[in-house]
């Protein structure tokens, strides 16, 4: 049996755009953060991070993303997610599902207006035997910034901290 992947069109990018997806059309590509991510809490002493993004899509009214961050120095994994970004037809609402190595799994939901994209969560799932703190509500801001580099800002709130930004990144297009 051929990879179920090679069923789609050869090329970097897929077939046709569904007009679905156009508001956030801006997101599209394979990203890296430059400079390297920042990751700030009130309980940790500030770190930094590398992280790919990858946003893609393969003609349907959504988009795909992962998300893979990595040790600065030692480019070992750190944290990862993947999901899917999903538009309501005809107005700016968005609903965005990520899977995370961490044993989190949760929605968001927002608006996208021009190059930005505000989500809130609106619900989280975790694993049984989740460390404590368990994260209890997660912001994100999506913007393209006027130098065309994408950039990502995560707030979180968890069960000692109040809603607190985690991390800040730009990511350059490659
Ligand atoms: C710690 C959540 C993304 C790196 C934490 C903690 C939580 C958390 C709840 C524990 C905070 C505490 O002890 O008070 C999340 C959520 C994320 C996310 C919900 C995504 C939505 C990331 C990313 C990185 C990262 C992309 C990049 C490497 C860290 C590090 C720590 C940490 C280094 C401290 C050490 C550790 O607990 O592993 N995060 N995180 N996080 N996070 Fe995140």
């Amino acid at each position: 049996l051929p990879h179920l992947s090679s069923l789609l069109p050869p090329g970097r990018e897929p077939p046709r755009m569904s007009p679905v997806v156009e508001p956030l059309s801006w997101m599209l590509g394979t990203w890296l953060s430059e400079p390297p991510g920042a990751g700030t809490f009130p309980t940790l002493q500030p770190f930094r991070y590398l992280e790919e993004a990858h946003i893609s899509h393969v003609g349907q009214p959504m988009l795909n993303f992962s998300f893979s961050a990595f040790h600065p120095d030692t480019h070992k994994p750190m944290h990862r997610e993947c999901g899917f970004i999903r538009l309501e037809p005809d107005t700016n609402k968005v609903a965005f599902v990520s899977a995370q190595n961490t044993g989190i799994v949760e929605v968001e939901e927002g608006e996208v207006n021009g190059q930005e994209l505000c989500i809130a969560s609106h619900s989280i799932a975790r694993i049984s035997f989740a460390k404590e703190p368990h994260v209890e509500q997660i912001t994100r801001k999506f913007r393209l910034n006027s130098e065309g580099k994408l950039e990502q800002t995560v707030s979180m709130a968890t069960t000692t901290q109040p809603m607190t930004q985690h991390l800040h990144v730009t990511y350059k297009k490659v």
